[in-house]
């Protein structure tokens, strides 16, 4: 296959899994490897604003599980109408990887020199970290697809409480936050369908009216995704 192939191909098989296999392993080089694809990520002012967590202790997987449940459960409660998924699946996880996000480092990022333009730079500040955490949370899903596995995209841990408990069992301080919970294992089902984009449209126009068609049929119909519209 091509370098270029090869790549697509990891794109493609990266894919949201909630259904491991019980009893696999792999080892901590393999481990290494994933976690270093989230180190080669792109972040706001090369500050890399993130802590990476991993964890392959059967023990501290369950008391993780535990906390998972228990948010899970508050969104039942508190967030009717979102389909929670029961995370009893991540008893069967190989390892789960936290991408901590570290907020000290967005003093690097600009800075308002005058009170009037403070909101506007703070807002972007935050728009900035947590870009940079997505681009590390996608780097180390792609890593673990490199490696033939599978894992899913967790936000939980990014919601006050659910951060606080994780910090409990993980020993991390509570002024950082688990924005990404990233599970790891082997896929129990085949076959997910293709995950054609809902509503994305990359445009190669700059007219306006070439905007409005793309983006109202992105709105109307699942099936578009790429939009190439010759000058
Ligand atoms: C910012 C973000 C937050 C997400 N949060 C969750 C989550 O809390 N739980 C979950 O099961 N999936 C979560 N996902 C995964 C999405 O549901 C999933 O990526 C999407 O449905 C597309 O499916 P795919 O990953 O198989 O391509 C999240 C994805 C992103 C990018």
């Amino acid at each position: 296959m091509s370098e270029h192939a090869l790549f697509q191909d990891v794109i493609r098989k990266r894919r949201s899994v909630r259904k491991f296999e019980a009893g696999r392993s792999i080892s901590r080089d393999v481990l290494q490897r994933i976690v270093d694809c989230g180190r080669w990520a792109p972040s706001g002012a090369n500050v890399q604003c993130w802590d990476f967590i991993v964890v392959d202790d059967p023990a501290v997987r369950d008391r993780v599980m535990a906390v998972f449940l228990r948010q899970a459960q508050r969104l039942v409660d508190h967030a009717k109408g979102f389909p929670a998924v029961k995370k009893t699946y991540l008893a069967n996880t190989i390892a789960i990887i936290f991408v901590l996000g570290d907020p000290r480092w967005k003093a690097c990022f600009p800075q308002a020199t005058t009170e009037e333009w403070d909101a506007e730079y703070r807002a972007n500040n935050e728009a900035i970290f947590l870009c940079s955490l997505g681009a590390a949370i996608q780097n180390i899903q792609l890593g673990v697809a490199a490696e033939s596995l599978t894992s899913a995209w967790l936000s939980g841990g990014g919601e006050d409480k659910t951060n606080r408990e994780l910090a409990e069992v993980l020993g991390y301080p509570t002024w950082m936050k688990a924005y990404g919970t990233i599970p790891i294992g082997t896929a129990a089902i085949a076959g997910l369908s293709d995950n054609c984009c809902i509503g994305t449209a990359i445009s190669h126009a700059n007219t306006g009216s070439t905007r409005k068609s793309i983006s109202t049929k992105a709105r109307s119909a699942p099936s578009p995704c790429i939009a190439t519209t010759k000058p």
